[in-house]
């Protein structure tokens, strides 16, 4: 070990010996307090292992490992999870602009022609025709509506139909059922809330499905829909369903599922 001379010695890292700097015990003490609270270490080791796994799941893929001849024809429809998911990211990003303008208050009024209104439909009028690009938002949240659905219901028939469901991934097959009909759930609601006569047919048949359920039927009606009636309570329910529970409630369910099949890996073609 060469001393540096004329510097005071305070350790050395790989042989080479190291100076103490001016206020050097200070930012020592500065640097253990946060690397006490903060230490580097773990995550660095976590992201190496995010990185290890993530290149032990994806390049060599299923042709490389279980000696496919072709490249699988199944393989493109493997999107559609993620593209579920990127238009559920599309969904919540326009729905939050969307929630600035909207009001969810049903009760019906008339004009002096007597046509009927609400000021949940004059509050979608205003978007479509007063904010700007009010209309843009709402047709992106509507389209990205649609094409979630399919793709749900795409993906769950490609897990279908590559076996992917069987064992070890039963549980997260059921987890999708949940989420299918908290897809279902979402569309629903949010077909509801222009006001307008398309939807108010749709809650009639809702309601009256709902009220149609044994013993529990009433019950589930008035749950749902906020009375055994139609009104005002209707629109403010199904609001607050498609803006907190049902996102709250999916988004947990969405980052489970996802961190399933993280987990375990996407299904070997059967
Ligand atoms: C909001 C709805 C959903 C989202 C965002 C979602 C997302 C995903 C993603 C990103 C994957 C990775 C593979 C792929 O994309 O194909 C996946 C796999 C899987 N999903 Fe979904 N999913 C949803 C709904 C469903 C439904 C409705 C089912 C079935 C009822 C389901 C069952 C499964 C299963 C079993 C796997 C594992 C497939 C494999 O290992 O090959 N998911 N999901």
């Amino acid at each position: 070990m060469v001393p540096v001379s004329g510097l005071q010695e305070s350790g050395h890292l790989g042989g080479v010996v190291l100076a103490r700097k001016p206020f050097g015990g200070i930012r020592k003490v500065v640097f253990d307090w946060f690397a006490e609270r903060f230490p580097v270490t773990p995550w660095a080791e976590a992201t190496r292992k995010v990185f290890l796994s993530i290149h032990r799941q994806m390049p060599r893929s299923h042709a490389e490992k279980y000696e496919l001849k072709t490249i699988w024809y199944w393989y493109p429809l493997y999107c559609l999870g993620g593209l579920a998911f990127i238009s559920f990211i599309i969904l919540t990003i326009t729905g939050i602009v969307l929630g600035f303008y909207y009001v969810p208050e049903g009760t019906i009024t008339y004009d002096i022609e007597g046509n009927p209104s609400s000021a949940a439909y004059e509050s979608l009028v205003f978007i479509m025709e007063a904010v700007p690009l009010g209309f843009v938002w709402r047709g992106v949240h509507h389209w990205a509506a649609h094409i979630f659905i399919a793709a749900v219901f795409l993906h769950m028939a490609r897990v279908y139909f590559t076996g992917a469901y069987k064992k070890p991934r039963e549980l997260n097959w059921i987890l999708g059922v949940l989420l299918l009909l908290l897809s279902l759930g979402f569309g629903y609601t949010g077909y509801l809330l222009p006001w307008n006569a398309l939807a108010f047919s749709a809650a009639t048949i809702g309601i009256n499905m709902a009220k149609s359920i044994p013993i529990i039927g009433d019950a589930t009606a008035d749950i749902m829909f906020g009375g055994l009636a139609l009104g005002a309570n209707t629109v403010l329910r199904m609001y607050w369903l498609h803006i907190f529970i049902l996102p709250l409630v999916g988004i947990g369910m969405m980052i489970l599922h996802m961190s399933i099949v993280w987990i375990q890996g996407i299904a070997e073609p059967h």
